[in-house]
């Protein structure tokens, strides 16, 4: 039997260039927690929680945050309280607070609020769009037309999701073509970004390649995709360290892994802000956010929810403490 290095040289394995050479030296946080966290709870956080939770997370660093959805409290009870929520926050100069909007009077409620930037959401998938917003796409298109430029008109900025990117609950497989077709709407009526939701987690990092490439050549530019990816089944981060490979530059997540769609079925967490930060960090990305200040909101959210978190750096942090008598 030959040893490996008697083969001739062009049989062996190529030592590859730097995997790494085109991450960027910073990225942005957009913080989920309060709203894609919060939503699908079982334990309902009075308003003075909430609050706490979005202003820590703000001395924390994080530079844009989502609130709350003005969406119908009975599809969603733990976000009721939005509008006093909403009018609470203290806010900081240079930050940016957004809240989901499903249609007009979701809108006037928002900007009665004071909300500055709101975010329409729908699913890539029939569906879902049904299940989710009780519409098929094309109306869900047709109300955001209108939902998108009143909020231009009265000076807010909007953000716009696309779910079930990677799959459906009910579908299954979601060809590309149709997030395309959301994604290429919507930025067409004027929304400044969009996010890219693998809504049940369901995502592997050779999918992410396939969608960016696809999402690319339809003519979208990366300057106008962020990422959004749960961790159901553990492939979050390493889907997120392809997309920022290929040019992503806006990660949303939620503090400690908080969250899910209560309209899809199967959906767990999302990745969790201080996973995001700390795998960031290490790979000489930077974010702004003190993960030290992150892992102490998330150990006192956990109580709060009283419930273990999904966040694999704060099992880590906790653990850690507890071998070295340390409080958290
Ligand atoms: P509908 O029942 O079809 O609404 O719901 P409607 O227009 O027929 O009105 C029915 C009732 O709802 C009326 O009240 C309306 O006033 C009220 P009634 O006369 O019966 O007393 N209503 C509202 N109330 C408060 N705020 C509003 C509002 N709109 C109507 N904005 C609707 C349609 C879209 C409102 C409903 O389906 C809804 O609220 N859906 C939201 C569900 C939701 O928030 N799901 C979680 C979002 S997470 C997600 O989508 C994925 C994402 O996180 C990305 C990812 O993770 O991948 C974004
Ligand atoms: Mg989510």
């Amino acid at each position: 039997m030959s040893n490996a290095d008697d083969r001739p040289r062009a049989d062996r394995i190529p030592i590859p260039g730097s995997l790494f050479a085109s991450l960027p030296a910073e990225v942005s946080i957009y913080e989920v927690g309060p709203r894609d966290g919060l939503q699908n709870e079982a334990t309902i956080l009075s308003v003075e929680r909430k609050v706490e939770l979005i202003e820590g997370l703000v001395d924390a660093g994080i530079k844009r945050i989502e609130m709350t959805s003005f969406v119908n409290p009975r599809w969603i009870p733990a976000l009721a309280d939005h509008m006093e929520v909403a009018a609470r926050v203290r806010r900081r100069p240079g930050v940016a607070y957004s809240a989901l909007v499903p249609n007009m009077r979701g809108l006037d409620s928002a900007s009665r609020a004071g909300m500055e930037e709101v975010a329409v959401f729908m699913a890539a998938s029939q569906t879902h769009n049904r299940k989710n917003i009780n519409k098929t796409t094309e109306e869900a298109l047709a109300t955001y037309r209108e939902v998108i430029a009143e909020a231009r008109a009265r000076g807010m900025r909007v953000r716009g999701y696309v779910s079930c990117v990677y799959g459906c609950p009910y579908e299954g497989a979601v060809p590309v073509e149709q997030v395309i077709q959301v994604a290429g709407g919507l930025l067409e009526m004027g929304v400044y970004e969009i996010s890219l939701g693998d809504t049940i987690g369901v995502g592997t990092p050779r999918q992410v390649e396939h969608v960016f490439r696809s999402l690319l050549e339809a003519g979208l530019t990366m300057e106008q995709l962020a990422v959004h990816f749960h961790d159901t089944r553990g492939t979050a981060l390493a889907n997120i360290t392809v997309a920022l490979q290929f040019g992503a530059r806006t990660i949303d997540s939620a503090i400690g892994g908080l969250g899910g769609c209560p309209y899809a079925p199967g959906a767990s967490g999302n990745v969790a802000t201080e996973d995001v930060v700390y795998m960031l960090s290490g790979m000489g990305v930077g974010t702004g956010v003190d993960i030290d200040r992150l892992v102490a909101i998330s150990a006192r959210l956990s109580g709060y929810l009283a419930r273990e978190l999904p966040s694999k750096y704060l099992k880590a942090h906790l653990g850690h403490c507890a071998r070295i008598g340390r409080s958290v």
